[in-house]
């Protein structure tokens, strides 16, 4: 008898005809949103999930759902499982590194472009009809080419954008909780600093470190107070690395010239005050959202799930503890 999963969220059609391949398949294609309850009474039978980051994975879901095996995420991030649950309980969580970095700071640099040239300002200013005459003063932005970028996580996105860095002859600085190896720094062409040497150097400040009780809000105000008037702070890793309340109140006095923005505290949700800032981009989420890519993620969690439940050993395992038992 085939193994039961779910599929929590829409997936590519060639997911699914994989997924069915190898187990009975009941699947999300609405792609509602489904609340804790809901995915409890779904899970309750099931010994597999491809879940997203909106749904939470914890001890309260898992100890109403016995037969689960494993949950594998389509996403690099995992903050939306609880891994101390998931080895308590035996269930195998998986992620999907590696298949998005290059799509992942190609959007950070869309940000930063867009951010530092005030395209989205320009381009309402075009859209609204305003743009009755050239002018010499007109949206005056921050130039990229030979800026400093500050990148905060030099992980396998970080490196990534740093290495598009060099096309903009950029000089290139980082700090992480641990020193890269020197010929990551080399192939970055990127130089360690302390914190507050980056935030008070950079021009340009893009954040690339995952969600954790460690990285809550490790940009707030401190932080931002270090930052130049005329810099721009780059976020597109997880809402709540940032503290929003922070960095509306500095972008409303002007402390800093604005932010690029994918992602946000309590998304969907965001704080109203972005919404009112002329000087910040904002986007849902979506670096990864290229066609290739998504479809890449998707079917390397499908394939993560089809291992977890014929070997007990996929790739990409988060919790590897869990094989042990
Ligand atoms: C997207 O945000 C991901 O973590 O893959």
């Amino acid at each position: 008898m085939k193994k039961r999963i779910f599929v929590a969220r829409e997936v590519f059609g060639e997911v699914l005809d994989f997924l069915a391949g190898h187990f009975e398949v009941t699947a999300n294609q609405e792609d509602k949103v489904l609340s804790g309850e809901e995915l409890a009474r779904i899970l309750a039978d099931k010994e597999g999930a491809l879940t997203t980051l909106t749904e939470r994975i914890d001890e309260d879901l898992l100890s109403r759902c016995p037969k689960l095996k494993a949950v594998c995420n389509i996403a690099v991030g995992y903050n939306n499982i609880d891994l101390t649950a998931c080895n308590a309980r035996g269930v195998m969580a998986t992620n999907t590194p590696g298949v998005l970095d290059d799509t992942a700071a190609d959007f950070a640099w869309a940000l930063i472009l867009a951010t530092a040239r005030r395209l989205n300002e320009a381009e309402a200013y075009v859209r609204q009809g305003q743009w009755d005459k050239w002018k010499l003063k007109q949206f005056l932005g921050l130039d990229v080419h030979h800026a400093t970028l500050g990148i905060v996580g030099l992980g396998r996105i970080g490196q990534v954008v740093a290495r598009r860095a060099a096309g903009f002859e950029m000089e290139v600085i980082y700090h992480d909780v641990r020193r890269a190896a020197p010929e990551i720094e080399a192939a970055c062409r990127a130089r360690y600093v302390t914190k507050e040497e980056l935030f008070g150097k950079a021009d340009i400040v893009t954040i690339h470190v995952p969600y954790s009780r460690e990285t809550h809000h490790l940009i707030g105000a401190p932080e931002i107070a270090f930052m130049k008037k005329s810099a721009i702070l780059i976020h597109a890793a997880r809402g709540g690395v940032v503290d929003d309340d922070a960095l509306v109140e500095a972008l409303r006095r002007g402390a800093i010239a604005g932010a690029g923005l994918d992602v946000f505290e309590g998304e969907p949700a965001l704080h109203p005050g972005f919404l009112e800032l002329k000087n910040v981009v904002l986007s849902p989420h979506i670096a990864s959202s290229s066609e290739k890519t998504r479809f890449k993620m998707a079917m390397m969690a499908a394939e993560n799930l089809s291992a977890a439940l014929s070997t007990g050993d996929p790739p990409n395992l988060l919790n590897p503890e869990v094989k042990a038992r």
